[in-house]
């Protein structure tokens, strides 16, 4: 079985072959130089950047791989979410290949994808309880069996990535902010400042919404004072905004019972966030903590793959 996918929501374009469940090739070809200056995603650069990418990007993925194009079996791509835009793109890319092989094309949630860049690697036992993170999400989702996707709790305002990347702005750190702050966290101290106790809402349900406010009105205060140590801010918030994530996916795990836990989106690169679910994992005796390799954090073609591959087994 041989799948060709395409990752396309945002801001990179990204092509990867699968060929029997091995990623043969992953290619991704990253706008955020481009979009830096404008201190976020610009959709319509990023749309016009995807026409200039892609076909050096799906020749050079299917060259690493060393397959033959007319061995392709499916074309897998991103329906949705993501920027309109940059979607179209991809959609025509695949239905164009997919109508030149006369192969199926099979559109793909990207979100779902997240969930199995984790098992890419390794293989699911289920339940699975995964705790979806990137710049538009935040879930904890429960599967019950294979791409049986149920949302258990979300964020009712702010995303946690959003929240790290208004902050970052605030701070004058370059876009995307999540993994700069996460850097710049390392031998700070993290209770020099005091951020707000953040509640869960509906038992599961989260608001980064206070956190981002609470965060930047420190940051203004702290500066007029010329009382800021940027070191000391980024560890006390990144303990905040993990701790706050972790105590629901915890309420969870007591729930759901899970047999495996696991991180999905951007901000599963969270060099906190993941040595910190390993601690709550040990101590509900769970055998499988499964993280997604770092390649697989952040948007890539090869969770499309993987996702399409499961799809093509179980359903
Ligand atoms: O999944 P992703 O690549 O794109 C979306 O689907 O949103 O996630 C991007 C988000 C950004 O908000 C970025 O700041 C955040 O993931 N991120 C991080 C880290 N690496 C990426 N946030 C915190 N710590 C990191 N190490
Ligand atoms: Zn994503």
């Amino acid at each position: 079985m041989l799948i060709l996918a395409i990752e396309s929501s945002c801001d990179e374009f990204s092509v990867a072959v699968m060929e029997n469940g091995k990623i043969k090739s992953n290619v991704i070809s990253t706008q955020i130089k481009d979009h830096t200056k404008y201190g976020g995603v610009v959709p319509e650069l990023a749309s016009r950047l995807h026409v200039e990418n892609f076909s050096k990007v799906i020749l050079d993925a299917v060259s690493k791989s060393k397959v033959i194009w007319s061995d392709i079996d499916y074309i897998a791509y991103t329906n949705n979410p993501g920027l309109i835009g940059s979607l179209i793109i991809g959609r025509l890319v695949a239905k164009t290949i997919g109508l030149y092989l006369d192969k199926p094309t099979m559109p793909l949630n990207h979100m779902e994808g997240h969930i199995y860049s984790a098992n890419i690697d390794n293989d699911f036992e289920y339940p699975v309880l995964s705790l979806v993170v990137s710049g538009g999400h935040t879930q904890i989702q429960l599967l019950e069996k294979p791409l049986d996707f149920k949302v258990v709790g979300t964020t009712l305002d702010d995303a946690i990535g959003e929240c790290y990347d208004k902050v970052a702005r605030c701070l004058e750190l370059p876009y995307p902010g999540g993994p700069e702050i996460d850097k710049i966290t390392f031998g700070g101290n993290s209770s020099a400042y005091e951020f707000p106790k953040l509640n869960l809402i509906n038992e599961l349900d989260y608001s980064f919404s206070g956190l981002k406010t609470a965060s930047i009105n420190l940051i203004n205060k702290h500066r007029k004072n010329n009382t800021f140590n940027i070191k000391d801010f980024c560890a006390g918030f990144q303990n905040s905004a993990i701790d706050y994530l972790l105590n629901g996916f915890e309420k969870a795990i007591v729930k759901y019972k899970p047999r495996t836990i696991t991180l999905a989106g951007g901000v599963s690169a969270n060099k906190l966030l993941r040595s910190r679910i390993f601690s709550i994992g040990n101590k509900y005796n769970i055998c499988n903590i499964l993280l997604p390799d770092l390649k697989y954090c952040t948007d890539n073609a090869a969770m499309i793959a993987e996702l399409c591959n499961e799809y093509i087994k179980y359903k």
